[in-house]
């Protein structure tokens, strides 16, 4: 495994799989000694709940110890001082960094001039750890990590491009529906304003946001964008029957999902919230599984 886990993309087909079955094996709440005598640093520029919860849980559990950087201290990287003399001057104390940032270019620089593991909790770019724990979710609920499709409503944001590769690691179905102007950046991705197209035959339906973290500048503007992919009842009843409905939350119920699809049997956000843990435990495990480290 590479020394930083930033995006999705630095994990191998091989790797990612690996770190799921020791994931699923870290659903039983088992502790270790692997973070014994390791202290970890949370760098979060911007609000979590699960993130922070369940890496702190994770943390506690492999035994290690925490320091936790909140917007107040950690101001935004490169504002106090360069991302690259933070890494360094951070080196002198932590064992891995877990940082939640608002630009994802100054996390490369900031994981680059640093020797330990450096982990994305959340960039404009990317969700990584997010997705860990929807695969891990996925993997429960049907039994298989590709021959399925992923339909994903509303804005082509940090979530959407982890889940994105995601699919072309794995090879799972990825379509998005979502507004011309918001769709991700990235020709190899299918997309389309036409939500019964994206929904035709789905096996998950997910949604996120449609005002993410740092964008609430234009929220009225992308609230009204969004509204046509709203996921609700009738949207719903376009994909299968069986299909799971996922959200990474915090949700905005009526906006970008209503509460009839959030409280429905179909949907397993809770689950999905719950996985969070053992998915982070088992990027620990093999971060530092790893003997240079
Ligand atoms: N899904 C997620 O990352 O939630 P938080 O923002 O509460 O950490
Ligand atoms: N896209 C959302 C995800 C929150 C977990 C955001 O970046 O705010």
């Amino acid at each position: 495994m590479k020394k930083d886990f930033l995006s999705l993309a630095d994990l191998s087909k091989e790797e990612l799989l690996e770190l799921l079955e020791v994931a699923a094996t870290q659903r039983l709440r088992v502790t270790s000694q692997i973070l014994k005598n390791r202290h970890l640093a949370l760098y979060f520029e911007k609000p979590s709940l699960r993130t922070k919860a369940s890496f702190e849980t994770g943390i506690g559990e492999l035994s290690g110890t925490f320091s936790y950087f909140s917007a107040t201290d950690a101001g935004k990287l490169g504002e106090r001082e360069s991302a690259e003399d933070l890494a360094r001057t951070m080196n002198g104390y932590f064992a891995a960094i877990i940082a939640r940032v608002h630009d994802h270019i100054a996390l490369e620089k900031f994981a680059a001039a640093s020797d330990i593991p450096v982990i994305n909790a959340l960039s404009d770019r990317e969700h990584p750890c997010q997705v860990l724990a929807d695969l891990l979710t996925i993997r429960g609920e049907l039994g298989r990590l590709d021959n399925f499709k992923l339909a994903f409503l509303g804005d082509g944001n940090n979530v959407a491009l982890s889940l994105a590769l995601a699919a072309e690691i794995l090879g799972f179905e990825f379509m998005l529906a979502g507004p011309a102007k918001y769709q991700l950046k990235f020709d190899q991705i299918k997309q389309s304003e036409n939500i019964n197209e994206v929904l035709a035959n789905a096996d998950v339906v997910y949604t996120d946001s449609w005002t993410s973290m740092g964008d609430e500048a234009k929220a009225d503007e992308r609230e009204a964008t969004f509204r046509p992919f709203q996921l609700n009842a009738d949207a719903l009843k376009k994909a299968k029957p069986s299909a799971i409905v996922m959200h990474c939350l915090p949700a905005h119920r009526g906006e970008e999902i209503t509460n009839e699809v959030i409280d429905s049997k179909q949907s397993i956000v809770f689950e999905q919230a719950a996985n969070r843990l053992p998915a982070q435990k088992a990027l620990l495990i093999k971060l530092f599984s790893q003997a240079k480290i």
